[in-house]
């Protein structure tokens, strides 16, 4: 358990209105939380402040070699006040995965869990109400050792920020253009592709960019080694419903272990939908679309919830899925998820965990 010591700004800022349109990533609440480590003496001095920017060195580890991690989840306000986090406990075992990936040094699940939820309790007011709105919270850790060397630092700082958002994606609900890379790849099995670190990101700015030019808004990635199979999306994992199946890649330690994606396969199951997590190739997709087999296409992740996709494109063979509407199944999961996120659906499975 961890003694936060908490320090209220003196300059509270303005928190946007119900008509901001919470462009994604952009606003940033009044405080953050931060809490030092140093070999020896380990995690030390948690704290609540003032958001504000953070003095490095130069030298600083992270900006050299990127030693760093991070993690998305959101907080809702139920109609009824409460303040509900989603699966939070699942975001801090993955961050522990990734930082053992990375060699950071391990936080204990309730002291991450603690710092979400005391940070959310102070700047609870931000958390926007308008529907497709949440406040989203992102917890990270910078190694910051002043030094030019390649090895783990020894120092770093676990800061914790948040954001009132809406869509992840302008289209909202509506649904987006995909491309399947088939040059650039974004991990390879043995590497750190299912660890949540900002090098994966950067790995996929290039082919997010050719993707944008060609007017699509995300990238679907292959793997990397037999450019064969299909992998996750940029920033969500994806979901097939193939003759009647919802189809997923199987986690190979490539793919990022997604707390959406566990809860989209957890949901299916309990309507008695047939899921399978396994291989899908390219080829299979492609020939699932020309049959008329491939009934629908989904992402998964905390900021862009579900978000359906209505066109996919590999090399010259377009894909029109639900010629571009939003399948029933995509449809029922993200209003099944929000209503379980805002305490408006039961919460069959537990997943929500109340703030104050
Ligand atoms: C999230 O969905 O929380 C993520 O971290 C994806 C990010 C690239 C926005």
């Amino acid at each position: 358990m961890l003694n936060i010591r908490i320090e209220k700004t003196q300059n509270p800022k303005p928190i946007p209105g119900e008509d901001n349109p919470l462009k994604f990533g952009t606003i940033f609440t009044d405080h953050m939380f931060i809490m030092n480590y140093e070999t020896g003496k380990g995690w030390h001095d948690p704290r609540i402040v003032e958001y504000q920017p953070i003095v490095l060195e130069p030298s600083a580890m992270v900006f050299h070699y990127g030693q760093e991690m991070f993690e998305g989840l959101k907080a809702y306000r139920t109609d009824e006040g409460n303040v509900l986090l989603f699966r939070p406990d699942k975001n801090a075992e993955r961050a522990m995965n990734t930082n053992r990936r990375i060699c950071i040094p391990e936080i204990p699940a309730e002291d991450f869990v603690q710092a979400v939820k005391e940070l959310v309790a102070v700047d609870n007011a931000w958390i926007p109400t308008r529907p497709g709105t949440s406040l989203y919270i992102r917890p990270f850790i910078i190694a910051t050792d002043p030094f030019l060397g390649v090895r783990p630092s020894d120092t770093y700082q676990f800061i914790v920020i948040c954001s009132p958002v809406g869509a992840y994606y302008p289209e909202g609900l509506n649904p987006v253009k995909i491309w399947i890379e088939d040059d650039y790849v974004r991990a390879v099995k043995g590497g750190i592709g299912e660890a949540k670190t900002g090098g994966n990101y950067v790995a996929s700015l290039a082919a997010q960019v050719k993707a944008h030019d060609e007017g699509y808004s995300q990238v679907l990635w292959l793997d990397g080694v037999e450019r064969k199979y299909i992998e996750e999306v940029g920033a969500m994992n994806i979901f097939f419903k193939i003759n009647g199946t919802v189809v997923t890649p199987k986690l190979n330690g490539s793919i990022l272990p997604g707390v959406t994606r566990n809860s989209v396969i957890e949901l299916c199951k309990h309507w008695g939908l047939p899921v399978e997590e396994r291989k899908v190739s390219v080829d299979e997709l492609v020939e699932a679309a020309k049959t008329g087999a491939l009934e629908e296409c989904w992402g998964s992740g905390t900021a862009a919830v579900i978000s359906p996709v209505g066109h996919l494109r590999f090399e010259d063979n377009v894909m029109q899925i639900k010629d571009g509407g939003i399948g029933e199944v995509s449809q029922k999961l993200y209003d099944t998820i929000t209503g379980i996120q805002l305490g408006k659906v039961k919460d069959e499975f537990g997943w929500t965990v109340q703030v104050k």
